[in-house]
C-alpha cells in the first residue's frame, strides 16, 4: 500500500503545503480508512492551492468524496471529480450549520484553516456532531496556542489546547465526584484524544455508556494478610480516621489543593 508521504512525494499537481513530521501522524489515524468499499468523507478546512485535495484523493481511492472550506472564493477553481469546495469561514456557526445539512456525515475532518484559537474551538464545537460515529477529527498546527498573534501563549485562557484538555476532562466525566462536573456529549462520544507536536487528534466512537468493570479467573485473596486487613477496616477508629480524612479531602479538593491519598 503507498503511504501518504509516498504520495506526496511524487505529487505533480497544485502545491501541498504540511510540516513534514505530520505525515506519519495522518498514517497512523487516517489508514483505516484508504481504498474502503463505502463511501467516505473527508472535510479539510483550509484550501489555499487546493494540493491537500488532491493528495487525499489519490490516498483515499475511488469512493471518497472532498470537501474543501476556505474563505477565499477564488479557491473554487480547485473543484473538480470528487472535490468539492465551499465557500465560508469556520468561525461563522451559520455557515458551519448550512454545511451541516448540505453534506454526509464526516469520516475525516482536517482543521488547517485559519489556526486562531475561536476558530478553531467554533469550528470543533459546530462539527464534532456532524463526524461519523468511529470517525476522526484531526486540527493542525496547534502550536499556534502558544503564539500571542494568534490568541495563544502559555497558561492563556481561551487557546485550542486548554479547550481540549478540558475534553482530556470530559471523556472521564463518569466518575466525577463532583456535583459541577457531569457527562456531557463528548463524555458519550469521544473516545481518545492524542496528543503530538502541533497536532491533536479526536477519534469518535459510537455511543457509550457508562463503563463497567469485568472478572474473570478464580479469587485468590482470602489469604491471613487480605483477612487482617479487612478487619482492620471494619474497626471502630479505622472507619472514624477514615470519613474525618474523606471529608478532609472535600474540603482540600473545594480549595483545589492537593489531597491525601484515600485509596480504602
Ligand atoms: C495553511 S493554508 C491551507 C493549506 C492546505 N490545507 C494545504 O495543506 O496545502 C490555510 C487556508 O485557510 C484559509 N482560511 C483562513 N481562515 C479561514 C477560516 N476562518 N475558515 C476557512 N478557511 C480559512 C486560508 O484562506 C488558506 O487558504
Amino acid at each position: 500500500m503507498i503511504t501518504i508521504k509516498e504520495y506526496f512525494d511524487a505529487h505533480q499537481g497544485n502545491m501541498i503545503y504540511k510540516w513534514a513530521h505530520y505525515f506519519d501522524i495522518y498514517e497512523r489515524h487516517f489508514k483505516r480508512f484508504a481504498n474502503l468499499d463505502r463511501q467516505v468523507v473527508v472535510v479539510e478546512i483550509g484550501v489555499l492551492n487546493g494540493g491537500s485535495l488532491q493528495l487525499w484523493k489519490k490516498y483515499f481511492g475511488s469512493k471518497v468524496l472532498i470537501y474543501g472550506i476556505d474563505i477565499h472564493a477564488d479557491c473554487l477553481k480547485y473543484q473538480e471529480d470528487q472535490i468539492n469546495i465551499k465557500i465560508g469561514s469556520s468561525a461563522d456557526a451559520n455557515f458551519l450549520k448550512q454545511l451541516k445539512e448540505e453534506i454526509p456525515k464526516i469520516d475525516i475532518l482536517i482543521d488547517d484553516g485559519s489556526h486562531r484559537m475561536n476558530h478553531q474551538i467554533k469550528a470543533f464545537v459546530n462539527l464534532w456532531d456532524h463526524v461519523n460515529e468511529n470517525g476522526c477529527y484531526l486540527v493542525e498546527d496547534t502550536h499556534t496556542s502558544y503564539w500571542n498573534d494568534f490568541g495563544g501563549g502559555k497558561g492563556r485562557s481561551g487557546t485550542f489546547i486548554n479547550f481540549s484538555k478540558n475534553l482530556v476532562d470530559s471523556i472521564h466525566a463518569w466518575y466525577s465526584e463532583q456535583a459541577y462536573f457531569i457527562n456531557d456529549k463528548y463524555t458519550k462520544t469521544l473516545s481518545s484524544i492524542h496528543y503530538y507536536d502541533s497536532i491533536v487528534v479526536f477519534e469518535k466512537c459510537p455511543l457509550k455508556s457508562k463503563p463497567v468493570t469485568l472478572k474473570s479467573g478464580i479469587d485468590t485473596t482470602t489469604n491471613n494478610r487480605i483477612i487482617r486487613h479487612h478487619n482492620i477496616r471494619k474497626s471502630l477508629v479505622y472507619r472514624f480516621t477514615y470519613q474525618a480524612l474523606r471529608l478532609f479531602n472535600k474540603l482540600l479538593q473545594f480549595l483545589k489543593i492537593r489531597g491525601v491519598i484515600l485509596n480504602g
